[in-house]
């Protein structure tokens, strides 16, 4: 069942996208080489805390940290611990906060000092996939035509799209219906209702699409060790198009 959000419940609902928003803006910033992901997680925890939200991640399903940080082949779902930043990586934060019961949750990518033109590749196509959805994120268009933009995107370039995860609607619950999968046919999946609120998030490999599940249970690493970039926005549909709640 898609849970529509009335005009109120979307300004509090940009309210924690703000937060997730300026968290990251601050991750981008702090992060260099030579700091641990957890070093980074904490920062982010109190940043959170300090504008009086709640880490929406934190002890989701058991999840022991506030951000999921993942390094290169890291995929998402990464847990932040002793693992070092590195010159050369790519490092996606992905944050989640609680705003007087609403969820906000976005992710970047960011690239730690000088990397591969393969790995800026990468990061810019993903970004581009995010706004290709975004575009398609108007009422009356269907959910496939997302799914679609976001595959042929990442396709033409030779990319892979991982299909093991995928976005969802966010509310008062952090995953809700619909799922939305970053690959598919234009002509499927519900149409689009102002008043959804939507967690688009394409996780885009250099090489294959296949990934797996570590032995911790979360982090989610690409089949081949080839990095992967991941973008995410929470965006409502609104009478004027796609709004995006997560924006500084
Ligand atoms: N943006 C990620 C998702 O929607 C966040 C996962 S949160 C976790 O799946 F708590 F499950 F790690
Ligand atoms: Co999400």
């Amino acid at each position: 069942m898609i849970v529509l959000k009335t005009k109120e419940e979307i300004e509090i609902m940009r309210r924690a996208g703000r937060v997730v928003s300026q968290t990251l803006d601050m991750a981008g910033e702090c992060m260099q080489a030579g700091m641990t992901t957890g070093e980074l997680d904490g920062l982010i925890e109190t940043f959170i805390r300090d504008l009086d939200a709640v880490p929406g991640f934190k002890n989701y399903r058991g999840y022991p940290a506030s951000a999921c940080i993942s390094i290169d082949d890291e995929v998402v779902h990464g847990i932040p611990g002793k693992r070092v930043i590195r010159e050369g990586d790519i490092v996606s934060v992905d944050v989640g906060s609680i705003v007087d019961g609403f969820y906000g949750d976005s992710a970047r990518t960011f690239a730690v000092g000088e990397i591969s033109s393969e790995k800026a590749d990468l990061m810019d196509n993903t970004r581009k996939c995010l706004q290709v959805a975004i575009d398609k994120a108007q009422k009356g268009n269907r959910l496939g035509q997302i799914s679609a933009a976001i595959q042929e995107t990442a396709e033409s370039k030779g990319y892979g799209v991982v299909r093991a995860l995928v976005g969802h609607g966010v509310g008062r619950n952090l995953h809700e219906d619909p799922q939305i999968p970053n690959f598919g046919i234009p002509d499927s999946g519900p149409t689009l209702k102002i008043g959804m609120v939507l967690a688009i998030e394409p996780m885009i490999n250099l090489g294959t699409h296949k990934v797996y599940t570590k032995p911790d249970g979360w982090t989610f690493v690409t089949a081949d060790g080839m990095p992967s970039a991941h973008f995410e926005h929470t965006v409502a549909i609104t009478d004027d198009g796609a709004d995006i709640l997560s924006l500084s």
